[in-house]
């Protein structure tokens, strides 16, 4: 698989395709950048870091940041720091999550997962070191003239989305639910975590780097944010189980062959796709407040539930 149509599946305008292609490209290539590091003696875990990172995926959480920071004026050039970091953070998520102790996947975007292609060990220490890269990026990446106190603040909240409140701790629900059930309010809440807490951060650190101060824009984008990072997971396990694993890039029917609770094993496909809709409205309308600069978001809440990949 080659880089991901991430909006292929929800006919998008034209116009709004190209943009999505063009966040997509601009982040590859500030990837690479920074994932130039001198560092001698650790060229296979360099290497695998390069290999789990760059060439496919369908780079959502940047292009998040791309368009809400744009949105409120922000030039690209000032929201690829954070871009880069939310993008570090969700592959080290990747790779930790198909280890063979999490998920024990074995393809990912389409090609062999990071502990199969190099060795488990060395996938363990790529999520290490492209977490701490990322907060090394976004302590000290250009980013415009962004002050200290809001570098700051992009790091707390970022720390936030992914710790014990957030995606790790979502991670050990998910882990603590294997072949148990849950209901749909523990089902949602360990999504929220895992999965929305991140999509949320991505949403804010593209507004904290245009300017957006804490008040109700902020609080607008939050509550946009945390619906439809919870749509999108819901999304996820609904392809677990009917999605194309060639168009996915990665094996469908994981979910169920562990006893993982999903929100299709709890509620069923229909109810699944209904909430995802109701979600993707309630987004929607959260972004309200913002008038014109929420066009970008919108379109890309519907691709968000449309998607196929
Ligand atoms: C997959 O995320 C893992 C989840 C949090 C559901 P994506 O579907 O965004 O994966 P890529 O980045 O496109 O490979
Ligand atoms: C992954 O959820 C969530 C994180 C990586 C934090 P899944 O386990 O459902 O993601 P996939 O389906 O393997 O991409
Ligand atoms: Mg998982
Ligand atoms: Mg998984
Ligand atoms: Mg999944």
């Amino acid at each position: 698989m080659t880089g991901t149509p991430l909006s292929a599946a929800a006919s998008p305008s034209a116009d709004f395709a190209a943009r999505i292609g063009a966040c997509q490209a601009r982040i590859e290539g500030v990837l690479s950048d920074i994932l130039r590091l001198p560092d001698p003696g650790t060229e296979r875990l360099r290497e695998a870091m390069r290999y789990s990172t760059l060439g496919a995926g369908k780079r959502l959480r940047p292009t998040l940041v791309y368009l809400t920071g744009e949105s409120f004026g922000a030039q690209l050039a000032r929201l690829d720091t954070p871009a880069a970091a939310v993008e570090l953070i969700h592959v080290y998520s990747l790779v930790h999550d198909d280890l063979p102790a999490m998920d024990d996947d074995d393809l990912r975007r389409g090609r062999p997962t990071c502990h199969r292609a190099y060795d488990e060990g060395t996938a363990v220490l790529v999520g290490d070191a492209l977490q701490a890269l990322a907060f090394s990026v976004l302590a000290h990446e250009p980013m415009g003239d962004v002050g200290p106190e809001t570098r700051l603040e992009m790091i707390r909240v970022l720390a936030r989305a992914i710790g014990t409140g957030g995606m790790a701790g979502g991670q050990a629900v998910d882990l603590a639910a294997v072949g148990r059930a849950l209901d749909v309010a523990a089902i949602e809440n360990m999504h929220r975590r895992k999965t929305g807490a991140l999509i949320q951060g991505s949403v804010l650190l593209g507004a904290l780097a245009a300017g957006v101060r804490p008040g109700p824009e902020l609080g607008a984008l939050a509550h946009f944010g945390a619906e439809i990072g919870l749509a999108f997971q819901i999304q996820d396990d609904i392809l677990d189980v009917e999605g194309d694993p060639r168009l996915l890039g990665k094996s469908i029917g994981a979910d169920a062959a562990l006893a993982k609770p999903t929100y299709p094993s709890t509620a069923g496909l229909p109810a699944s796709r209904e909430r995802a809709h109701e979600l993707r409205d309630a987004a929607i309308a959260a972004l309200e407040p913002l008038g014109a600069r929420a066009d970008a978001l919108i379109e890309l809440a519907h691709f968000v539930v449309g998607r196929a990949s």
